[in-house]
């Protein structure tokens, strides 16, 4: 478990004192993936430097399994560095290393008999899916299989958090989902803490189990994922929730943005809701994912105008709220 009380970043002084980051409270249990979402420039990468004292916070408390990392004397600090593994973006490999010398880095350093290092490696690079790739350079590695072995190198010092700060940033989608799929594989099997910093959106909604919006060097909002997607006045939420690209309406027909409201809309809502309503009603456009077993995310329905307000009665009753566009397309030839 890893816990950031009052957390403070300023760098400069004076004219040029700038607070990066600005009272900064947050935990995350063993087990947990919080990511940590925010606008360039936000604070997000110092943060992660502050999280494992590559850059001292200048005020404030980072506590991993209840030791407060920011107390310790250089040489006790060294030691309990260990219990943070951090993956960056583009992994941060060394070229001149193979896959399999990357992830014996830290071990070397250590001191550990090369009969134990060959052995670790061999488990961690299994582990990461890379066996076959141990003798190969980076550059002979796709972009995901850097990821992996970056990955693989933050874990060899058996952490109980691991930082990573955009690492799936220029990864294609397939590739990013590979990563996530790992990292959340790796947080269940191994009981990690993960602190998952990035940019986007739609890997917070595979990832996460909480986020938390940092803003000027300040958490503007933060919660459970479920509890933010399912809360209609959140921010985070509505920027969380996944894009629709709708398809256009048929003459007549009005337009409705039905967001899931509730954590229980029965699965045939549309077809309960069509004969509620004695129509077909259509859809236009959808993007649903189920997040923590709850369906979230919104449909775009299309329904004759004529109905007026009464689809969304029809739909209040099954968990649903809805907004149309202020006008029906007119029918052909009407308008
Ligand atoms: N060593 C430093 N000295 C002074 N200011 C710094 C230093 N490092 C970072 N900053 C400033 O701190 C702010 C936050 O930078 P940071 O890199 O943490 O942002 P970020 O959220 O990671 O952005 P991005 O999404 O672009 O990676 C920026 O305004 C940056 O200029
Ligand atoms: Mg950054």
């Amino acid at each position: 478990m890893i816990e950031l009380t009052h957390l403070t970043k300023v760098y400069g002084h004076g004219d040029q004192r700038t607070v990066v980051l600005d009272d900064i409270t947050f935990s995350v249990e063993a087990g947990e993936i919080l990511a940590v979402v925010g606008p360039s420039g936000a604070g997000k990468s110092t943060l992660a430097q502050c999280i494992n004292l590559l850059t001292p916070p200048t005020s404030g408390s980072v506590v991993v399994n209840g030791d407060d990392l920011t107390t310790l004397s250089a040489n006790k600090l060294r030691v309990a560095r260990r219990r943070i593994g951090t993956v960056f973006q583009a992994a941060g490999l060394m070229e001149r290393r193979t896959a399999a010398e990357n992830v014996s880095l830290p071990l070397e350093y250590l001191g550990v008999t090369k009969t134990e290092v060959a052995k670790r490696v061999a488990e961690l690079l299994d582990r990461v899916g890379l066996s076959e790739r141990a003798g190969h350079y980076p550059f002979q590695l796709s972009g995901g299989q850097r990821q992996r072995v970056g990955i693989a190198r933050a874990l060899a010092l058996r952490p109980s958090v691991l930082l990573s700060d955009e690492a799936t940033a220029g990864l294609d989608p397939t590739t990013t989902d590979s990563v996530v799929d790992l990292l959340r594989e790796l947080r269940d099997d191994l009981n990690l803490s993960i602190v998952f910093i990035t940019h986007e959106m739609d890997t917070v909604l595979k990832i996460a189990d909480s986020v938390a919006r940092l803003d000027h060097g300040t958490i503007a909002e933060s919660g459970r994922l479920v509890d933010l997607l399912t809360d209609p006045s959140s921010s985070l939420g509505a920027e969380l929730r996944p894009r629709r690209e709708d398809a256009e309406a048929l003459a007549g027909q009005r337009v409705w943005h039905v967001v899931y409201d509730a954590p229980d809309v029965p699965s045939d809502w549309i077809s309960r809701a069509s004969q509620d309503l004695g129509v077909a009603l259509s859809v236009l456009g959808a993007s649903v994912q189920v997040v923590g077993g709850i369906s979230i995310g919104g449909v775009t329905l299309g329904a004759p105008a004529k109905l007026g307000d009464r689809v969304r009665d029809a739909l209040i009753r099954y968990g649903l709220s809805a907004e149309t566009d202020s006008s029906a397309r007119p029918l052909e030839g009407v308008a």
